[in-house]
């Protein structure tokens, strides 16, 4: 099998650090080939992102990647950081060291552009974090949703399912409305040329909250690793989400929307997914960032998404997480 390229755009995070490491394993696995890691403002600022990628890549053992900044912010609105869940620079109790490796001189946007043209029809590309910089490559080449394997977000939350910023709001939907609304139309735009596009394939809230990361986990992830500094600073990181996620109620522990994702990513066959039409609300009062699903084709408008609504892997997000802990424990 030859490795499958992959993209990821991120916003590190502290889930999104689980993603990287995973990706990372499946690199020096042989799986994957990762064309290209893109750092996008989110969780913190670009800096801070850029930081945190090039040092979990270093402390993951990873090979030379392309890794490009992307956007410092959303589109149009300032851009909000989450410093309360993440940690001031992104990292929670994780004390990153400085890294040795140097960032691509190609922008985010350039980077998902030339990764895209470099693999036409192969590349899988995976968005952990808001959809700014994706917005931006769309702008340098409307074809990308064409030039794509596959897109698969992070981001929104369906079927009723509470948002987790507003009553109806997923935080990297919320950052940035108007970017995530421009990934809906411009794969509306591209698979009304070309129905064969593959549809975005978006993991809301109400699949990712089932990915929940525990203290017990983070032991099992040192011990298995025999302590390597990695799984000491990802446990580190994860002690400072678990405090967070305390604060609102929601236990001791960790929801791991990221890791998740980025493993459906490369199991495409374990999603269970339905058609929609979907839009971002960009303008709504009380519903500004909301993903507004349509399975009923209203008004004519073909599904330009895919909603990934259940897993089809026995054991369900426990199960993927496991196999994501054993493959970041053996990178020692
Ligand atoms: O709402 C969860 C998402 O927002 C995750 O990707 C987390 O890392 C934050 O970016
Ligand atoms: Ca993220």
């Amino acid at each position: 099998m030859r490795p499958i390229p992959v993209l990821l755009d991120c916003d590190p995070g502290i889930d999104d650090a689980l993603a990287i490491a995973y990706l990372v394993a499946e690199q020096r696995a042989g799986r994957i080939d990762l064309a290209g890691l893109v750092c996008t403002a989110g969780n913190v600022g670009i800096d801070d992102t850029v930081r945190n990628a090039l040092s979990w890549l270093d402390l993951a053992g990873c090979p030379p990647v392309p890794v490009a900044a992307g956007a410092a912010g959303a589109l149009v609105v300032p851009h909000v950081f989450t410093p309360e869940t993440h940690g001031p620079r992104g990292a929670g109790h994780a004390d990153l060291t400085t890294t040795t490796r140097s960032l691509d001189p190609r922008d985010g946007a350039r980077l998902w552009v030339d990764a895209a043209r470099a693999h036409p029809g192969e590349l899988v590309a995976v968005v952990t974090g808001p959809s700014s910089t994706l917005a931006h490559a769309l702008e340098l080449e409307p074809a990308l949703p064409r030039l794509l394997r596959r897109l698969v977000v992070m981001g929104g939350t369906f079927r009723g399912h509470p948002g987790n910023t507003t009553p109806v709001s997923e935080w990297n939907v919320d950052v940035d409305p108007e970017a995530a609304d421009r990934v809906c139309l411009a794969w509306e735009a591209a698979r009304a040329d070309d129905p064969t596009v593959a549809p975005a394939r978006w993991c809301g809230l109400n699949l990712t909250e089932r990915a929940v990361w525990t203290p017990e986990r983070s032991r099992r992830l040192v011990e298995a690793a025999q302590g390597s500094t990695l799984s000491r600073h990802l446990a580190d990181a994860l002690r400072f989400y678990f405090e967070f996620h305390e604060s609102v109620g929601e236990g001791y522990l960790a929801q791991v929307h990221d890791p998740l994702v980025a493993w459906l990513a490369l199991h495409p066959e374990a999603a269970l997914t339905e058609p929609v039409h979907l839009r971002i609300e960009c303008a709504g009062e009380h519903t500004r960032g909301m993903t507004v699903e349509d399975g009923r084709g209203h008004r004519g408008r073909p599904a330009n998404a895919e909603l990934v609504v259940d897993l089809s892997v026995p054991g369900g997000a426990v199960a993927v997480l496991e196999e994501v802990t054993v493959s970041i424990a053996d990178l020692r």
